[in-house]
């Protein structure tokens, strides 16, 4: 069994959009909801405590367990985990290349998605103590991937690009997808999200979290409203889980997928 979030799960098919819309009008002038603008998907990653904090994850429940981290990038989650006991394994696009390559690339992608972040009101600053703070976790991060990345290279971390996962079926206990889907939705069709979603839960035996659910604008994802309607998902259940961690505005909740 996987651990419950310790939330109550809510069963509504929707997230609470009352709650959401109190939230984004806080941002006073109109102008100033305007997110974060990227004109690609950047190398930038969390620490496992964010990653444990939004996706309601019980770590010691996790020990021994199999978790997929994919689109992983430069998060630290896959090495930190392994240091817990928790079988963790990361797959991303990146996988492909050296060591040096990927180190410019974040190096340079943190600065500009720093740069790019300065005064957005679409985060609640306080949350992770300011774009200072934020810059300093996100290098953190970094580093400790790129410690452990060269000894670990094609086992703990396994190239593979959305929609197709190179894995067998049913390989891991819990799946996990953060800062790809949804909220790159301008980057990424609906069939790409549905097809991303399904090649998932191919590869998962019990559960795979989504976080956000909203994206950089702080609005609920059209694709995940759709998915949520869609004839093609209907083995699927949905379940939006509220989370206790809000840096980007109304991403206080995590889409938890099984099978019905
Ligand atoms: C913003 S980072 C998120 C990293 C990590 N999940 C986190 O939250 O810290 C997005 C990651 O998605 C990866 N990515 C982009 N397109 C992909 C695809 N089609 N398949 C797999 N990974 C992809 C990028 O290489 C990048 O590492």
């Amino acid at each position: 069994m996987l651990p419950k979030p310790k939330h109550p799960l809510m069963s509504a098919p929707r997230p609470a959009l009352s709650e959401n819309t109190a939230a984004v009008s806080e941002i006073e002038h109109p102008a100033a909801r305007r997110g974060l603008v990227l004109d690609e998907v950047v190398l930038v990653g969390r620490m496992l405590d964010e990653y444990r904090r939004f996706f309601s994850l019980d770590l010691d429940a996790l020990h021994g367990r199999t978790v997929l981290d994919v689109a992983s990038g430069v998060s630290s989650f896959c090495v930190e985990a392994n240091a817990l006991g928790i079988r963790a394994t990361a797959c991303d696009a990146i996988y492909e290349l050296d060591h040096a390559v990927i180190r410019a690339r974040c190096a340079r992608d943190l600065e500009k998605v720093t740069r790019a972040m300065s005064g957005l009101q679409t985060y609640r600053w306080e949350t992770i103590g300011g774009l200072e703070a934020m810059h300093g976790l996100r290098e953190q991060a970094y580093l400790k991937f790129l410690a452990d990345y060269p000894a670990q290279r094609g086992t703990r971390y396994v190239p593979g690009v959305l929609p197709v996962l190179p894995f067998a079926d049913r390989s891991f206990d819990l799946t996990l997808c953060s800062y790809l889907l949804f909220v790159y939705e301008e980057h990424f069709d609906y069939e790409f999200h549905r097809q991303s979603l399904l090649e998932i839960m191919r590869v998962t035996r019990n559960e795979a979290r989504f976080y956000p659910t909203v994206n950089y604008e702080c609005a609920r994802s059209e694709h995940l409203m759709r998915m949520l309607e869609d004839k093609a998902l209907r083995h699927l259940r949905f379940e939006i889980v509220p989370t206790d961690f809000e840096f980007l505005r109304n991403s206080n909740n995590c889409l938890h997928v099984t099978r019905k």
